[in-house]
């Protein structure tokens, strides 16, 4: 399993040594409140401020800053950063592939190559229609805010580059709705991830499968063996210090189970 940090904050990525990074608008806002980070955030206001005014300053400033802390992060981690496509453009197939060249260009014009970004874009259809088109011309994506097989199929035949199933929010959905707690194997959400990545392995998908949104360790560990899982420093933190090092508890021979046990 690669190990992906699910953050914007430099700091925590160098500590962490994962191998890629994934970021989305409200991680970068929360990294750039960092009062380590207080030049790159002016940087960005007064560049913004230069495009227009209002809203428009304001979009200008979100988009500078995650390509400035995603440029920041490309240093750092050996593979991808990934960058988020405005929530807004979900449901504009057009607009989102404009929005996804301008990153690609706003990081080639900062000496970063397009091989070390991953576009995030949301998995509703018109998202997935971009990523096809995107995924045709070079640019790899992320195909985030999935929660189903039928997104994940769609994702696959879209011949995305990578998968982010969720599964802390479908946890939190049955949790409410159940009225309940659930164990990590009986964890809707894991279950979920298993099920999609036993599915691209069966029917040989390239699709890479990241486990997103965890809510706790147990989770993590009951999906050792997944391509990658992209975790929040405070759980990396967390399974670092549980016993043993991160390698280890996502190792899924060490951590109890084979064969058909894994993931799938
Ligand atoms: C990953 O790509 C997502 O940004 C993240 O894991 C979402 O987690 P959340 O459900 O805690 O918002």
């Amino acid at each position: 399993t690669v190990v992906v940090a699910d953050t914007g904050d430099i700091e925590a990525i160098r500590a962490f040594k994962p191998t890629d990074c994934t970021t989305n608008p409200s991680l970068i806002l929360k990294a750039a409140q960092m009062p380590a980070y207080a030049g790159l955030v002016d940087e960005a206001v007064n560049w913004g401020r230069r495009q227009g005014s209002g809203a428009d300053a304001v979009s200008a400033i979100a988009d500078r800053l995650a390509i400035t802390f995603g440029a920041e992060l490309s240093k750092i981690v050996p593979g991808r950063v990934s960058t988020e496509v405005d929530a807004d453009l979900s449901f504009d197939t057009q607009a989102s592939v404009a929005k996804a060249r301008g990153i690609i260009k706003a990081y080639e014009e900062r000496g970063v190559s397009r091989d070390r970004i991953l576009i995030k874009i949301a998995s509703t259809w018109e998202g997935i229609r971009a990523a096809e088109i995107l995924q045709a011309e070079g640019i790899d994506c992320n195909l985030t805010l999935l929660f189903s097989l039928v997104q994940a199929a769609a994702a696959a035949e879209a011949k995305a580059f990578l998968i982010s199933p969720f599964v802390g929010r479908i946890l939190d959905w049955h949790a409410k709705a159940e009225n309940r707690t659930f164990t990590a194997e009986e964890d809707p959400g894991v279950l979920s991830v298993r099920k999609i990545y036993s599915y691209y392995k069966r029917h040989g998908y390239g699709t890479v499968v990241m486990g997103a949104s965890f809510r706790n360790i147990g989770e993590i560990e009951a999906l050792a063996g997944c391509d990658r899982l992209t975790i929040a420093p405070a759980l990396l933190q967390e399974l670092a210090a549980d016993e043993g090092t991160l390698a280890r508890k996502l190792d899924p021979e060490t951590a109890g189970r084979s064969g058909d046990e894994r993931v799938a």
